[in-house]
């Protein structure tokens, strides 16, 4: 292990979205903007590629920009329009120069984004890509930090319960049966061609047989780029006990929200 790059100590597991105690409407929407942020990672580093002039698959990027039309725009954004945003305002958020206002102007501004992006030329698209990235990233953070925290005062668990209800109706209507399971599936195989396991949408007892099926996959020479909500210590020295003088390990990000972790096969 290089010690500049090797664990640090302290290993906090967080539960953010998913669990039994959390509301289940902003609960729901609090997974799927992690699940955004994973799209957004990849799409920025589309963006990076573009920028330093390397050759980026223009499918890949064609799969993004449908993936936010559809799981973003269509099903996500869509719950919060129809559902969450008028439930606050009967509440007595204010729409017309109140947070929900702001909300909606930047879902407008997303979507335009996109069908620029949509419309872009490939090798022309870093500019656009960069705007979207930020924007989302920015919107997604109020939303987390003030919008939900508002809900979470004002909507009781029955209200909270008829809008989860109601988001799981938009979805089946927005992209029939199973459509989130695709989706995800078909940002799993994005991120696997770009050399990214993101675990942080799994269960905690499914992660470490995901990265070493992943691992044992690898030809030696080869990687791959762990993301996970906390620091993955614990799997370091499951890798050192059970593929001993196998693997590289190297932190190119050590939280407080997000760890990345290059993990190399050396034999
Ligand atoms: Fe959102």
């Amino acid at each position: 292990m290089n010690g500049a790059h090797g664990p640090t100590t302290g290993c906090c597991h967080r539960h953010t979205a998913g669990t039994a105690t959390a509301p289940a409407a902003t609960g729901t929407l609090r997974h799927e903007h992690e699940v955004i942020l994973r799209a957004l990672a990849l799409l920025e580093g589309l963006g990076r590629d573009l920028e330093a002039g390397r050759t980026v698959d223009p499918a890949a990027l064609a799969a993004l920009v449908d993936f936010f039309a559809t799981f973003t725009d269509r099903c996500h954004h869509a719950k919060e329009e129809q559902h969450l945003f008028p439930a606050l305002e009967r509440r007595g958020v204010a729409r017309r120069g109140g947070p929900v206002g702001v909300m909606l102007a930047e879902h407008a501004e997303g979507r335009a984004l996109l069908e620029g992006l949509r419309a872009a030329e490939p090798g022309r698209a870093a500019p656009a890509i960069q705007r979207f990235v930020t924007l989302l990233r920015a919107h997604i953070d109020k939303e987390n930090s003030i919008l939900f925290a508002l809900a979470d005062q004002l909507l009781d668990d029955a209200e909270q319960g008829r809008l989860a209800a109601a988001f799981e109706a938009l979805e089946q209507q927005a992209g029939g049966p199973g459509v989130h399971e695709r989706l995800l599936a078909g940002l799993e195989r994005l991120e696997a061609a770009a050399g990214v396991l993101d675990v942080r949408a799994l269960p905690p007892r499914e992660r470490h047989p995901r990265i070493f099926s992943r691992f044992d996959a690898l030809a030696p020479g080869t990687g791959f780029v762990l993301v996970n909500d906390h620091d993955p210590k614990p799997l370091y020295y499951q890798l050192a006990a059970e593929r001993p003088g196998a693997f590289s390990w190297q932190y190119l990000e050590q939280g407080p929200e997000v760890w990345r972790v290059a993990i190399g096969r050396t034999a």
